[in-house]
């Protein structure tokens, strides 16, 4: 499973970082970002569900591996 942040979509909420920070990061200006390559460990994939799911834009896509 991976997860990616269209950062066209991205206005900075910060929910993916807030509810998981195992996957998610921010930049300086509050924007999320992907930690590492995007990869996500075995026993996370309910944390990147979770973060697309609370993201206002929509910017989050989980892809099942
Ligand atoms: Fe951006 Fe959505 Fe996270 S708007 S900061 S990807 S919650």
């Amino acid at each position: 499973m991976k997860v990616h942040i269209n950062a066209e979509r991205c206005q900075g909420h910060g929910r993916c970082y807030d509810l998981s920070p195992e996957l998610f990061t921010e930049d300086e200006e509050g924007y999320g970002q992907i930690s590492g390559d995007g990869l996500v460990p075995g026993g996370a994939e309910p944390a990147a569900h979770l973060a697309a799911a609370n993201c206002p834009e929509r910017a989050i896509a989980v892809q099942e591996a």
